[in-house]
C-alpha cells in the first residue's frame, strides 16, 4: 500500500489513434504540471497501465481494433482507481454513454473540445483520483489497525485467561497446602496433648473433650470461628505444662497435695505457656493456658487475676476443664451432678455468664449419646466398661493393634488386658458396646 501523502504530479494517459490529436493534447497540458503519457491504441494504452500509476485516462472513442469504451472497460481491471474520460464526436453520444456505463468513465467530452473546459475537467479528475487513493489508503490503514487491535485483544485475552488459570491453579495448590498444614497442625496439637494423658490417667480423652466444650462455649458467647478455634487449641493443650510435673503429684487430686507439692503442681500453667512461647502464632494460646486456673473471684493461680481481667478464653477453658473432670469422676446421673457442682462454684471459681452455654452444650451432648444409644451402641471410656458388656466394634490400641474383636463379651480379665494396653498405647476414641437395656450414661 503506497502512501498518498506527498502529492505527486498527476500522470495522465492519452489514448488516440491520431498522432496530431495526441500531440495537440500533449501541448495543451504542457503548463499544467501534469505528466502526459501518450498511446496510439487501446492495446498500447493497456501495456502502459500495467507498469505505471495513472491518475487520469483520456481515450478517444472511435479507434480501430479496440473502441474507447472497450479499452476503458479493460483498463478498469488493471487500474481500477484511474479516472476515465472519453473523447467523442457529437454523433457518438450513445457510445459515450456506453463508455460511462460499462467502461466506468467519469464523463465524456465532445470533439472539438474547449481547451479550458478540458483542462479543468482533467484537473478535477486528477483531484478526484487523489481523494479516492487517499480514502482507499486510509480505509486500508484503518482495516489493518483494526485487525492488529483485534489480534492484540485476542492475545491479551489469551494472556489474561492463562494468567487466570495460573492464578486459580496456584490458589488451589495453596489451599491444598494450607489444608495439609492445618491438618498436620491439628495432628501435632492432638499428639502433643496425648502426651499429657499418657501420664495423667485420671481422665480419658480429657483434652479433646475440654477442647470441644470450650469451642462450643466460645461460639455460644459470640466468638468468631477463628477465635473459637484458637480457644479450642488452647483447651486441647491447657495441661501441657504437666509434662514437667512429677508423677507422684499428678496421681493425686489437688486437695491431697502437700504445700510443697501444690507449689510444684501450680507451675504447670506457666510451664504450658512457656512450652509454646517459641511459636509466635501461639502467643495468645499461651496466654489462655497460663490463666486456665485463675478463679473468677481472684483466688486462682498463677497471677490471681479477677473477673473480666481473666481472658474470656481462659475463663471458658476453666469451666470446661472442671465440667469434664466432674462428669468423668462422679457416679450415677453424672451430667446433672456435674452441673450442680458447677453452679455451686459460679462467681467464685467460674464466670456465672458461662454456665448457660455449658449447660446447653452438656445437655446436647447427653442427647447425642441417647441418639447413639438409639443406633444400638454407645461409646464408653475404658473406666466405664463393665463385665458382661458386648463390643459393637473391634477394639484396637492407639498404634492399631487388634485387642478384641467385634462381638466379644467383656469380662474382668479382658478389661484388665485392655487397661494394660491402654496404659501404654491408648486409642483416641472410646470403646463401643451394644446397648442391651439401660444406658450407663444419660
Ligand atoms: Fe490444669
Amino acid at each position: 500500500m503506497s502512501t498518498p501523502e506527498e502529492k505527486k504530479a498527476a500522470r495522465v494517459l492519452i489514448v488516440d489513434d491520431e498522432e496530431n490529436v495526441r500531440n495537440s493534447l500533449k501541448r495543451l497540458f504542457i503548463d499544467t504540471g501534469m505528466e502526459i503519457v501518450l498511446a496510439p491504441s487501446g492495446k498500447a494504452g493497456l501495456e502502459i497501465l500495467k507498469g505505471n500509476e495513472i491518475a487520469v485516462i483520456i481515450s478517444d472513442q472511435r479507434m480501430p481494433e479496440m473502441s474507447g469504451a472497450d479499452f476503458l472497460a479493460f483498463s478498469r481491471e488493471i487500474s481500477p482507481d484511474s479516472i476515465r474520460i472519453v473523447l467523442t464526436g457529437y454523433a457518438d453520444v450513445n457510445t459515450a454513454i456506453k463508455a460511462i456505463n460499462e467502461g466506468g468513465a467519469y464523463r465524456y467530452i465532445t470533439k472539438p473540445w474547449n481547451d479550458n473546459e478540458l483542462i479543468s475537467t482533467v484537473k478535477a479528475a486528477a483531484e478526484k483520483y487523489h481523494l479516492l487513493r487517499e480514502n482507499r489508503y486510509l480505509t486500508e490503514l484503518t482495516r489493518k489497525q483494526n485487525e492488529e487491535l483485534k489480534r492484540w485483544s485476542a492475545e491479551l485475552e489469551i494472556y489474561v485467561q492463562q494468567q487466570t488459570i495460573d492464578l486459580t491453579n496456584q490458589n488451589k495448590k495453596l489451599k491444598q497446602l494450607n489444608g495439609r498444614l492445618e491438618g498436620q497442625l491439628k495432628e501435632f496439637i492432638s499428639s502433643f496433648s496425648d502426651l499429657i494423658e499418657l501420664r495423667d490417667r485420671t481422665v480419658y480423652s480429657h483434652s479433646s473433650h475440654v477442647a470441644a466444650m470450650s469451642k462450643g462455649v466460645a461460639l455460644e458467647t459470640g466468638f468468631g470461628q477463628e477465635e473459637a478455634e484458637m480457644v479450642a487449641v488452647a483447651a486441647q493443650l491447657h495441661d501441657i505444662g504437666k509434662i514437667g510435673v512429677p508423677d507422684v503429684i499428678l496421681i493425686k487430686s489437688p486437695d491431697e497435695l502437700s504445700a510443697e507439692e501444690t507449689v510444684e503442681y501450680r507451675k504447670h500453667s506457666i510451664r504450658g505457656q512457656v512450652a509454646l512461647a517459641a511459636l509466635e502464632e501461639f502467643k495468645e494460646t499461651g496466654l489462655l493456658i497460663r490463666h486456665h486456673h485463675e478463679n473468677f473471684d481472684g483466688s486462682g493461680f498463677p497471677d490471681g487475676l479477677k473477673g473480666e481481667n481473666i481472658p474470656l478464653g481462659a475463663r471458658i477453658i476453666a469451666i470446661a476443664d472442671r465440667f469434664d473432670r466432674l462428669v468423668k469422676k462422679a457416679a450415677g446421673a453424672r451430667i446433672e451432678d456435674a452441673l450442680k457442682k458447677l453452679r455451686e462454684s459460679l462467681g467464685t471459681q467460674f464466670d456465672p455468664a458461662l454456665y448457660g452455654p455449658v449447660e446447653k452444650l452438656a445437655r446436647e451432648d447427653a442427647a447425642s449419646l441417647v441418639r447413639q444409644a438409639g443406633n444400638g451402641e454407645i461409646e464408653l471410656s475404658l473406666s466405664d466398661v463393665a463385665p458382661g458388656m458386648v463390643l459393637s466394634r473391634e477394639v484396637r490400641s492407639g498404634t492399631g493393634l487388634l485387642l478384641l474383636g467385634m462381638g466379644s463379651v467383656l469380662n474382668e480379665k479382658t478389661i484388665e488386658i485392655l487397661r494394660k494396653y491402654y496404659s501404654v498405647d491408648p486409642h483416641r476414641s472410646g470403646i463401643f458396646v451394644r446397648i442391651t437395656g439401660k444406658t450407663p450414661r444419660s
